[in-house]
């Protein structure tokens, strides 16, 4: 709690990226708060064959080289995905490429994959594989360097090195920060990608598809049959939005890149409905973007998301966002008159369809 009162303030007035690399300190020095017994009671769920104590998993991008995944199991998190990691080390765009919009609760980020490459994230993986473990589900996010030439190819690589060491794998083909990559959202490059994937491997875990907010609705029905047919488990739903809402308040609000945070929760929810309204049972999925309180949390579950993830709103908020996320969930669930979790899936398009 140390952290949460005297440090917090401290790391909001600092330049974002470093509050970043010093939030991760913290974590690796055990200063990023432990669950409380009987916090997740009531919230546990299964997915994509997986027992998750509770469905609040922290998103990709926080933790880009496998860092800090067990500190994070330990904070409360349900399951942990780390990434993205591209073949090689990569920069990044040049700084500054994070910045704060305090007023909308929102960042925007052009950070461009900066990573330290796929051997070192595999072996930090396969060091904690060989030590303790790690005591969630924990998901690897892969992505292709800026100059790639062969992004099938590269994916494929990526996924044959990390299947082994993952219990689900996220194909990243929506970042707006790596010049081209959203264009892998088509259904043929799609496909192509899916294809390698497959035949790069004999056996793997769950193999998830990260899609970006910015789709057309009108092309999600053909990324839906693609990721099916491709052999995927499923998608998450999503990324960082290009697009800028009208009224964005705030001094970097014309800044370049995607957007997180509250701002993009209303377009991400209303996208998962879509997409699990098209994928009808067949695709696991995960909800993300903007979520900041329980009811967002109980939203995305009820248009279909079987688990959610967190950024912007723990980046913000810190280690107590987890006890009273999952507080709320709980009010909400009992609120709406849910059991628990599994009777309130999808129950939002249940109710649309018989509207
Ligand atoms: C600084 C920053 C870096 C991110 N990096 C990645 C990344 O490397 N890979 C990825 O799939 N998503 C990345 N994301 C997107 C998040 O995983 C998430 O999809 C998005 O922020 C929406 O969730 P939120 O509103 O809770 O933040 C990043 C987001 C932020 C804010």
């Amino acid at each position: 709690m140390l952290l949460q009162t005297l440090a917090l303030p401290a790391l909001r007035r600092l330049d974002p990226e470093k509050a970043h690399h010093l939030a991760l300190r913290a974590l690796q020095l055990g200063l990023g708060g432990a669950a409380r017994p009987g916090e997740d009671d009531g919230l546990a769920v299964s997915a994509m064959g997986m027992r998750f104590s509770n469905p609040i998993g922290i998103a990709a991008g926080f933790d880009k080289d496998c860092r800090v995944p067990v500190p994070l199991a330990r904070a409360g998190f349900g399951f942990v995905e780390a990434g993205t990691v591209t073949p090689l080390p990569q920069e990044g765009n040049e700084r500054p490429r994070l910045f704060r919009l305090p007023e909308e609760g929102a960042v925007i980020n052009r950070m461009g994959f900066n990573n330290e490459g796929l051997e070192r994230f595999s072996q930090r993986l396969r060091g904690l594989r060989a030590g303790s473990g790690i005591p969630v589900p924990f998901g690897a996010n892969v992505g292709i360097n800026k100059n790639s030439d062969d992004p099938p190819r590269d994916y494929a690589a990526l996924v044959q090195e990390l299947a082994p060491l993952a219990d689900y794998l996220v194909v990243n083909v929506s970042s707006p920060n790596t010049p081209g990559l959203r264009a892998l959202q088509q259904v043929e490059p799609l496909r192509a990608v899916l294809t390698a994937v497959a035949g790069a491997v004999s056996e793997r875990p769950p193999l998830l598809v990260k899609l970006a907010p910015d789709l057309a609705d009108e092309a999600l029905e053909a990324i839906v049959e693609a990721v099916v047919e491709g052999g995927a488990d499923g998608l998450i739903v999503s990324n960082t939005l290009l697009a800028r809402p009208p009224h964005l308040r705030g001094r970097h609000a014309g800044e370049s890149g995607g957007l997180s945070g509250a701002p993009l929760r209303a377009r991400s929810t209303a996208m998962l409905a879509r997409v699990a309204s098209l994928s009808a049972g067949r695709l696991a999925l995960i909800g993300c973007g903007g979520i900041s309180c329980g009811a967002d949390i109980l939203d995305k579950i009820r248009a279909g998301a079987d688990l959610v993830q967190v950024y912007t709103r723990y980046s913000i908020e810190g280690p107590a966002m987890l006890p009273r996320l999952k507080r709320e969930l709980r009010a909400a669930l009992r609120a709406s008159g849910f059991r628990d979790l599994a009777e309130a899936r999808g129950t939002a398009l249940a109710a649309r369809r018989s509207a």
